[in-house]
């Protein structure tokens, strides 16, 4: 059994089942490219500030490396005993080099350790979602732009509404990933902040200079009290926040996407390289990865709620619970970056079915706000005009007829103001033109709207 870094105080070996229950080697593994970065950098700063020698930093940055290599390699043997990374990266180190090796912990703890390898995983990590939300926003504007013209029904509580174009649609979607490609881009600053240097909790007896091992490592800027920077874990619930919502985001549209695949809809049909069949019914081809998407986002919001939770009842400073932040942590980026290719996968291979949307705007009459805006315009109050339409349209229902096809006398029963021109503002091309209010439907506002998002994705 491999003697513990932090044996020296202590008589006898570990009990099996605790070493088992306080390791984090089965997944803090996966910080080592970090860990080893953060060690460097730490190294440098040490014989910078006369605190080893500059051969010694040498030697331990050399020493690092070799260990990179051996670990990306795939032939590093992670033994169990070790409890973390920190600890396996640092005893196979002294075991390479030797003695010198034992002077890398000057000056630092695991604490501050564990803080820098998180934050620098992160940024890392948020640098690629924020490219994987770039790929997702590309098939929506292309989809968008692919489609320009299409109608469907807007809906409000499930009920069709009012036309709109189905680019409009889709930019909707694309506000929702422009915010969270915001709120990951806010969230840097607070990331790229090194708590190295904080050490155990109180700082070091030893001259360091924090700002120095930060500009190495790329964060610009430095803790400003050690208690909350070992301590603090802002930073992983503001991600775990923000990846609930985009989940949250893409559940959505992919609840609409099984909607509209579904026979009742059939606005979509699905890529069958993204659908899946049923092991029972020969004809079926089912939304399972929309499905899961949905389903997903049940265990991002739960990670959220999880590590709010195992923060709320810790005292200052580190406490081991902190250990825990690490696998929602990456399972949370593992499940939202899947979930971002996956919809991105989808969008872009998407088969829209524009007959089935156009079908759709009849028999509900969708420009009934169309009718009363036009008696407005005659001068009737916009409240006696929605009464006179709501009339218009109990009796359209009666005769089993759309307005369109009421005759004017009819209509008048019910709107006496109404002439021969409404008949053109019930047309459904004509109530999505009309829509030309800031951020409307209007085919002019939608394109526009649409260039707007292609410049800014470079399309
Ligand atoms: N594995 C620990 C974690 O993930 C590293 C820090 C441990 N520090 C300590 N004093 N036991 O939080």
């Amino acid at each position: 059994m491999a003697k513990k870094p932090w044996g020296g105080r202590f008589q006898g070996g570990t009990e099996q089942e605790v070493e088992a229950f306080t390791s984090s080697l089965d997944f803090d593994q996966r910080l080592f490219p970090q860990d080893i970065a953060g060690s460097q950098a730490h190294a440098r700063m040490l014989a910078r500030q006369g605190i080893i020698a500059p051969e010694e930093a040498e030697a331990i940055v050399r020493g690092l490396e070799e260990i990179r290599g051996e670990m990306e390699a795939g032939e590093f043997s992670w033994d169990p005993a070790l409890e973390d990374v920190h600890m396996a990266v640092e005893s196979r180190l002294i075991a390479k080099i030797g003695e010198v090796g034992r002077k890398l912990h000057t000056a630092r703890s695991r604490n501050d350790q564990v803080a820098l390898d998180v934050r620098l995983f992160l940024a890392g990590e948020i640098e690629g979602l924020l490219g994987d939300l770039t790929d997702l926003r590309r098939a929506g504007a292309r989809l968008a732009r692919r489609h320009l013209g299409v109608l469907m029904p807007g809906y409000t509580h499930l009920q069709r509404a009012q036309p709109i174009l189905f680019s409009h649609h889709l930019l909707a979607h694309d506000e929702m990933w422009r915010r969270d490609q915001a709120r990951l881009t806010e969230s840097l600053a607070r990331i790229r902040v090194s708590p190295l240097g904080a050490a155990a909790l109180a700082g070091t007896t030893f001259p360091i200079d924090p700002q120095f091992s930060a500009s190495q490592l790329g964060f610009p800027e430095v803790f400003r009290n050690s208690l909350d920077a070992v301590s603090d874990r802002d930073f992983l619930l503001e991600f775990l926040a923000h990846s609930s919502i985009m989940m949250v985001h893409l559940s959505r549209l992919a609840e609409e996407l099984i909607i509209w695949s579904s026979s009742e809809f059939a606005f979509v049909d699905l890529p069958d390289a993204y659908a899946t069949g049923s092991s029972i019914m020969p004809q079926k081809k089912n939304p399972d990865v929309p499905e899961l998407v949905r389903g997903k986002c049940g265990r991002v919001c739960g990670h959220l709620l999880g590590l709010l939770m195992t923060v709320k009842g810790l005292p200052l400073a580190y406490n081991r619970d902190l250990q825990e932040d690490k696998e929602p942590l990456f399972d949370t980026l593992d499940t939202v970056k899947a979930a971002v290719r996956l919809m991105t996968g989808l969008l872009g291979n998407l088969k829209i079915r524009p007959e089935r949307m156009a079908a759709a705007l009849h028999g509900g009459f969708l420009t009934a706000t169309d009718m009363a805006d036009y008696l407005v315009t005659k001068g009737v109050p916009f409240r006696t005009a929605h009464e006179q339409v709501g009339q218009t349209v109990q009796y359209a229902e009666t005769q089993k007829k759309e307005l369109w096809e009421l005759t004017l006398e009819e209509i008048r029963r019910f709107a006496p103001q109404a002439d021969a021109d409404l008949f053109e503002w019930l047309k459904i091309e004509n109530s999505v033109a009309r829509r030309t209010s800031p951020g409307g439907t209007a085919p002019a506002r939608v394109a526009a709207a649409l260039a707007r998002v292609e410049e800014e994705l470079s399309l």
